[in-house]
């Protein structure tokens, strides 16, 4: 990264502390830096869909191709109105984002300011904290409990200076859960003047048993905004579509600010095509619990500790990570280091296809050996 330090510009601190989001390591940087064809990597490092995109999302997004040298629908309309049948919420409910990190960000510009903080668990998702520290407002970051979200404690944190309460269910990068039971209790005592924001980017690959209706509280709690994502289980990362649903008056606050033409024609269409394919969906959900199988009974046989994940992806306990994911680069393959999260004993490692998953065990257990 280029020294900032230089800039003879007067900054406001909080933007001279901040630090860039860590993506994943991109297949192509790899593949260059290790004089490979890309086709050779495999990257699960970002919690992408192994199946990639549904045939229908596919053919919606080709099909949409020849509008790009037009400017997208502000509106959305043909999303929103898509969301609107399918959620069975009115269409005013609904705020569109450039992933759902974007609106992420739009909680903390919307509600956050110095002097006042956001309040999230240990081992809470980057993109809260990066979105937080672009406002110049603190961080309240409260204890986790066996890796997971201690709601009583983060119910106890909350003061006068609270103005967002952030929380991600399944959490990322620990894949920890909390049953929804708990999780209503948590929000219906949360002071009704502090937004709460439950990040739902994996709901989709629950199962079942897990399930509950986060869209029946949004419907009790004026301050509840739940985000969903396009970039999992319907396999849109590249496209970046997420979306937020709130009662109307905060989703109009939300929209106020949401920046204009934040999803593009393309991506609006394939997402449009993806949310009626319940097929593709049970078939990525499906496959991940076969994944998240294989991932468990592979860092079994390499006597390996790992958290059990509701989410796409697996954390597995490799002790110096950072050593251990230079020598999987070095055979050609991507994982996520979450030292940043401090985690720095963990590696967290995406549930990739059969073969990835086979391919990806086979270095792992190469790079452990002494
Ligand atoms: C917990 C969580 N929330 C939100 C996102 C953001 O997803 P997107 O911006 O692609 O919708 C991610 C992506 O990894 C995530 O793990």
């Amino acid at each position: 990264m280029t020294d900032t330090n230089d800039l003879t510009l007067r900054l406001p601190a909080h933007i001279l502390e901040s630090r860039p989001y860590q993506p994943g390591k991109p297949i192509d940087a790899l593949a260059r830096e290790i004089g490979v064809d890309p086709d050779a990597i495999v990257k699960l490092a970002s919690n992408e869909n192994p199946l990639g995109m549904s045939e229908a999302a596919r053919a919606a997004l080709a099909q949409a191709a020849h509008g790009a040298a037009r400017y997208p629908d502000n509106d959305c309309h043909a999303l929103v109105q898509a969301l609107s049948r399918k959620l069975d919420v009115p269409a005013n409910w609904l705020v569109l984002g450039n992933g759902s990190e974007c609106v992420l960000g739009l909680a903390a510009t919307a509600f956050l300011e110095p002097g006042r903080h956001a309040l999230y668990a240990q081992y809470s998702f980057q993109a809260f904290i990066n979105a937080v520290q672009r406002t110049g407002a603190q961080h309240k970051v409260v204890a986790a409990r066996e890796h997971g979200c201690d709601l009583d404690a983060m119910l106890g944190a909350i003061d006068s200076d609270t103005s967002l309460v952030y929380i991600a269910n399944p959490g990322n990068p620990t894949g920890s859960f909390v049953p929804g039971a708990a999780l209503e209790r948590f929000i219906a005592r949360v002071p009704r003047d502090v937004p709460v924001l439950l990040d739902e980017a994996y709901y989709e690959y629950l199962p079942d048993a897990d399930h509950y209706d986060s869209l029946a509280w949004v419907r009790r709690f004026p301050n509840l905004i739940v985000t969903r994502t396009f970039s999992k289980a319907y396999g849109l990362a590249g496209l970046r579509v997420g979306y937020g649903i709130a009662q109307a008056p905060l989703a109009a606050l939300l929209n106020r600010i949401r920046p204009a033409f934040v999803v593009t024609e393309q991506a609006e269409r394939a997402a449009v095509a993806a949310l009626d394919d319940e097929a593709f969906l049970a078939r990525s959900r499906m496959a991940n619990e076969r994944g998240l199988a294989q991932w468990y009974a592979g860092l079994d046989a390499l006597g390996l500790p790992y958290l059990r994940s509701r989410g796409n992806f697996v954390l597995a306990q490799v002790g110096d990570a950072a050593a251990i994911n230079t020598r999987l680069l070095r055979q050609g393959v991507i994982v996520r280091p979450v030292g940043v999260y401090g985690l720095p004993q963990w590696l967290r490692i995406s549930v990739g296809t059969e073969e990835e998953n086979v391919r990806c065990l086979a270095a792992l257990k190469s790079a452990m050996e002494p």
